[in-house]
């Protein structure tokens, strides 16, 4: 388990590149097991949770090559650019995401659906709870049980079955919570396959739902909707091979634009796409950070010391629950008091404890939390508990006074790629401490 040493109080200065989606990759990788020829796939990270989905679906039966990187980034100092990937499934045997790989890796349900469309069997060992909460998977069988599978649970599994096709329908995928993410990409691409036409209303509009489905689209999808709260799918036959380009990580895109705002030094973030950003580039507009944009690229000019605000998490379009935790490191040195409330996963605050180590002065009420904001933050020894928690973290990290250490960064391994080598290249002080010298 690395560790990063960070030493406070630096400017940061330059271009960063963005990369490929995340949570648009990993459900993309599983839709690869429906391809009937090669699947060539551009801007796919280099991250743990993406090695774990190439583990699970070369379990299934893919090929997966991981082609040289093509060049460089063109940023001094920035990590190279991944070379694209090629998938190709060469045996449908094998139906079963086995625990060990779950366990380490809640989307690895994202292969349910596909299985049960082109295989017609799937056993995916159920996942649990995480530092976030309790993720339940309930509206994804929902939805597949809408479409003709048949499960059940069997040592902590979910088996599934299909007898002939799957039959398209019309269905209501929202829970509690609103839209599910996951659920909605799961459900879609078995309707991409299913007898007759299927309605997805309730369904989630993020961008990593629209990008999957304009991903099956080009394979020979009949898919409509996608990015709206109903989405409609022809089923066809079949789906062939084809080339996709990741979208930008929208995640990693907010949370620079935050290491903008809270060492206050201007930014260029290349590879970029702000329209999926709205609800994030008002607020932080709202409090003092101006930004433009030209193309791909968004210039950030912060402008001192932020303003306090509201904030509560939504699904797309409004404020993401995945910049939650960075914003609230934002806040913590804000002039004043502000307010979150986290609707999506009302638990996910356990990087308030850590914040609160560094000096930081927030408050739990229930799902909201708040913020009262100190001039400044002071270095701690402190732990990452997820993989968003942990960007907070870092940011605390990058204006708190003295050495930040943070440990078990395994989390944010996950997630974001390199982001010590894109920090340090910006002009950040952070080292990581591998395990046997972390551990010593
Ligand atoms: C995706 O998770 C993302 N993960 C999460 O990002 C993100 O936080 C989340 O969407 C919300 O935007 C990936 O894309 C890999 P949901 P997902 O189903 O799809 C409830 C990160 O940090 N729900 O949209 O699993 C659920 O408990 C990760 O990168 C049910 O009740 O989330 C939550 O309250 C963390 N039953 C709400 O819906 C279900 O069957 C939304 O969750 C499914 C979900």
């Amino acid at each position: 388990m690395d560790s990063f040493l960070i030493r406070g109080g630096n400017s940061l200065r330059g271009k960063v590149e963005i990369s490929g989606s995340k949570n648009s990759a990993l459900p993309i990788l599983a839709a690869c097991l429906m391809a009937e020829e090669k699947t060539t796939l551009r801007g796919v990270p280099r991250l743990s949770d993406i090695n774990s989905m190439i583990g699970l679906i070369k379990e299934l039966g893919c090929d997966v090559y991981r082609h040289e990187p093509s060049g460089d980034s063109g940023m001094t100092g920035g990590p190279p650019l991944n070379g694209p990937l090629d998938i190709t499934v060469k045996s449908e045997k094998n139906c079963e995401a086995r625990y060990d790989i779950v366990k380490t890796m809640r989307a690895s349900i994202c292969v349910l659906g596909p299985l049960l469309a082109k295989r017609g069997r799937a056993i995916v060992s159920i996942p649990g709870g995480c530092a976030i909460g309790d993720r339940p998977v309930d509206l994804h069988v929902r939805g597949l049980e809408k479409l003709g599978a048949m499960f059940r649970n069997e040592n902590g599994n979910i088996v599934g079955e299909v007898r002939g096709r799957l039959k398209g329908c019309r269905m209501y995928l929202g829970g509690a919570q609103g839209p599910t993410v996951l659920g909605t990409i799961n459900v879609m691409c078995a309707a991409a396959l299913a007898e007759g036409d299927t309605v997805l209303v309730g369904a989630a509009c993020e961008p990593e739902v629209v990008d999957c489905a304009d991903m099956l689209n080009k394979m020979g999808a009949k898919i409509r909707g996608q990015g709206t709260p109903e989405i409609r799918i022809e089923g066809v036959e079949k789906l062939r091979g084809v080339e996709h380009r990741i979208i930008p990580d929208r995640i990693e895109c907010g949370t620079f634009i935050i290491a903008s705002a809270i060492t206050n030094s201007p930014l260029e973030l290349k590879h970029c796409n702000l329209d999926h950003l709205i609800a994030v580039t008002d607020l932080l507009e709202e409090m003092g950070v101006r930004m433009t944009r030209e193309n791909g690229t968004i210039f950030v000019n912060p402008t001192g010391r932020p303003r306090p605000i509201e904030m509560t998490t939504q699904p797309y379009p409004g404020f993401p629950t995945d910049l939650q935790a960075q914003l609230m490191a934002l806040l913590c040195v804000a002039d004043g008091i502000s307010v979150i409330t986290e609707r999506i996963f009302p638990d996910r605050f356990l990087h308030v404890g850590e914040l609160n180590r560094m000096g930081a002065r927030v408050r739990k009420e229930g799902p909201t939390a708040i913020i009262q904001g100190t001039m400044e933050l002071a270095g701690a020894p402190v732990m990452a508990s997820d993989l968003r928690a942990s960007a907070a973290m870092v940011l605390a990290g990058l204006i708190a006074r003295g050495t930040t250490r943070i440990d078990r960064v395994y989390h944010i391994d996950r997630g974001y790629e390199k982001i010590e080598e894109k920090l340090r290249a910006l002009g950040a002080d952070i080292t990581r401490i591998k395990e046997s010298r972390a551990v010593a």
